[in-house]
């Protein structure tokens, strides 16, 4: 305990001023992003005005979260079914990942933070895929917050995905019926090797997973805003981190 608080001490820059405990500090944040395109709409701007603000809302947390020394930061930025928005709309939120990371990538590396993606690679356009993984290669030694963008996910084909190799390692006897367990399965889903999320956190209004980790928020505690995302702030943020420490969680248990 004492050298695990001796840990986030190390890495965070949390002041004694800050609402936010430091001990029991969640450990994996994940965030379904939500609400750019009201906030444009109630400024009269077109939808992707919201889009490019909710980028700034990215940056933001992105630093805060690391401040907290929180470890995993995971952001829903394109569900498997946001496809099937308008092809303009499509095209706008596919080029966000290349901006948004031409303009903060050297500050992210500055802040040892390490770039990851989870989603399916297949459909996205090779300029999405390569700035993506250019930031992954560049970051992958970082020892700091883990910024993980949920691009093009969806819990329902991660699950599947990780179903049928499971069955294929069965069909050609690598694995028995018995051998499968939780972790078989959480080691085959795109979080593998990572904690559970702790927290999730959805912006908006809106009360609901849309497809986001259905798998992994099995015992996350869940707190909603009205607030939306491009004008979710670090006080938000806190406020949510707060709530969450005073939550008991129980598992199951008493
Ligand atoms: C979230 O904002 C961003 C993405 C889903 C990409 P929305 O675009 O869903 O905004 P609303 O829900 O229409 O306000
Ligand atoms: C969920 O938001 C996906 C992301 C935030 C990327 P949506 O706006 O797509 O969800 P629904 O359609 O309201 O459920
Ligand atoms: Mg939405």
């Amino acid at each position: 305990m004492i050298k695990r608080l001796w840990a986030r001490l190390g890495k965070s820059s949390l002041q004694p001023t800050d609402p936010v405990a430091l001990e029991n500090m969640p450990e994996h944040v994940a965030i379904i992003m939500d609400g750019n395109g009201r906030w444009a709409k109630d400024r009269g701007l077109p939808r992707m005005a919201g889009h490019h603000s909710g980028m700034k809302a990215v940056k933001r947390i992105t630093m805060e979260a690391d401040r907290l020394g929180v470890k995993y930061l995971t952001l829903y930025a394109f569900s498997t079914e946001n496809w099937k928005r308008p092809k303009a709309e499509v095209d706008f939120l596919m080029k966000l990942p290349q901006q948004f990371l031409e303009i903060e990538l050297d500050e992210l590396i500055a802040n040892n933070v390490q770039v990851r993606m989870m989603g399916h690679k297949e459909d996205l356009p090779s300029f999405t895929l390569s700035a993506v993984e250019e930031a992954i290669v560049k970051t992958a030694n970082n020892t700091g917050l883990v910024l993980n963008f949920a691009l093009n996910y969806g819990s329902r084909k991660e699950m599947l995905e990780a179903i049928k190799s499971i069955a294929a390692d069965v069909q050609q006897e690598r694995l028995t019926l018995d051998d499968i367990n939780e972790n078989v399965m959480a080691d085959r889903l795109l979080t593998s090797g990572m904690p559970d999320p702790d927290l999730l956190i959805r912006t908006s209004g809106e009360l609901r997973l849309s497809n986001f980790m259905m798998w992994q928020l099995a015992y996350s505690e869940l707190w909603f805003t009205d607030v939306y995302w491009p004008e979710f702030s670090e006080k938000h943020f806190q406020e949510a981190i707060m709530e969450y420490q005073r939550r008991a969680r129980r598992y199951g248990g008493l």
